[in-house]
């Protein structure tokens, strides 16, 4: 490869580099499943998708060879940056265009106020929630860069057969008082009001369950007040993620999570999927995953964070 060819770095991605934005994904990172619905969701269909900083690499010919997708956002502990997607074409890396592109992001986030960037792991909408550490590249990018390994995220993933084994568990709940139905596109507003006062970290991928046809979102309900939910699909569309699925905290250790877990599961079987994922599954919950569900481990991701020095 000639390094000395004309290298832009610093353009802007526009929609229609998507199927080429798709090509080089799908080049630089192999063992992810990668469509275009699936980047669409990621970068120009996002939410707050304006908001976010996004900068490529193309060749002397115009043809893009590298780009990067960063958002900073707000959480309990202060506001974050978040790489969401970074990739280089295999034929163009070690050339220093993946760490250009990083250090651009990176100067958005810090002027974002963000504490700490982390890559991969953006909540909400995400990728794999991490790095795939089998690709060494991208490992040996992040530490040099100045990145740390903080955390584990794993990938589970559960076969959907015999889900009538928990139809027993439902009759009980639906006894002790409870409902629990599909979300029809009108239980928005009240979804949301639900999502305000408890779990904001979610509105998007919530956001996307309501988009699907029909909304892939199922609730709980008490007193006609809802209580918890389920939803599935709600991120890289086509690929059977379940999740997430909250439980109000008064109706906790009441056995409503276990039932809606599985009204999630038989809603994926019902859309046609043989298993589903359960993506940034933490090692704590590898127990209940593997009891109730017999889940089986699929993947792991590092997560790198890197702090901000003043
Ligand atoms: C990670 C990635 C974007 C790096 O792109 P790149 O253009 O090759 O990165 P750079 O050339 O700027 O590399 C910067 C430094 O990272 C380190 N590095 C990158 N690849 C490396 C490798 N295979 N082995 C050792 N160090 C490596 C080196 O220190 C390098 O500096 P040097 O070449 O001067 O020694 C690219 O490998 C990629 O697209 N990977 C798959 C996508 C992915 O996993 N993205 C998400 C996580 S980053």
């Amino acid at each position: 490869m000639d390094s000395s060819a004309a290298l832009i770095v610093n353009e802007t991605l526009q929609v229609s580099d998507l199927p080429s934005m798709v090509e080089v994904c799908r080049m630089a990172m192999p063992m992810e499943e990668i469509t275009s619905p699936i980047l669409m969701e990621k970068t120009f269909g996002s939410r707050g998708g304006d908001a976010a900083f996004q900068c490529c690499c193309r060749d002397e010919k115009g043809a893009l060879i590298g780009f990067i997708w960063a958002i900073s956002f707000e959480t309990e502990n202060g506001r974050m940056g978040g790489i969401r997607l970074l990739a280089v074409h295999p034929k163009w890396q070690r050339l220093g265009i993946g760490s250009s592109l990083l250090k651009a992001a990176e100067s958005y986030c810090w002027e974002q106020s963000a504490r700490e960037i982390s890559i991969g792991a953006t909540p909400g909408n995400y990728l794999v929630a991490g790095v795939n550490p089998l690709y060494m590249n991208s490992t040996c990018f992040c530490e040099s860069m100045g990145y740390r390994m903080s955390g584990i995220t794993q990938v589970l993933s559960c076969r959907l057969v015999n889900l009538e084994r928990f139809d027993a568990r439902r009759d009980d709940l639906l006894k002790s008082g409870y409902q629990l139905r599909r979300a029809m596109g009108w239980d928005r507003r009240a979804t949301d009001e639900f999502l305000s006062a408890n779990w904001k970290e979610c509105e998007e991928e919530i956001e996307h369950a309501f988009a699907n046809t029909p909304p892939t979102i199922s609730l709980c309900l008490f007193d006609n007040q809802i209580v918890g939910f389920v939803a599935t699909e709600a991120n890289n569309p086509g690929t059977g993620v379940f999740g997430p699925v909250y439980v109000h905290k008064d109706h906790r250790r009441k056995g409503v999570c276990r039932v809606l877990v599985a009204e999630g599961l038989k809603s994926l079987w019902a859309r046609g999927f043989a298993t589903s994922k359960h993506p940034w599954t933490t090692p704590t919950l590898s127990r209940f995953y593997s009891d109730e569900l017999n889940a089986t481990r699929e993947r792991i991701h590092f997560i790198y964070r890197r702090t901000r020095v003043s």
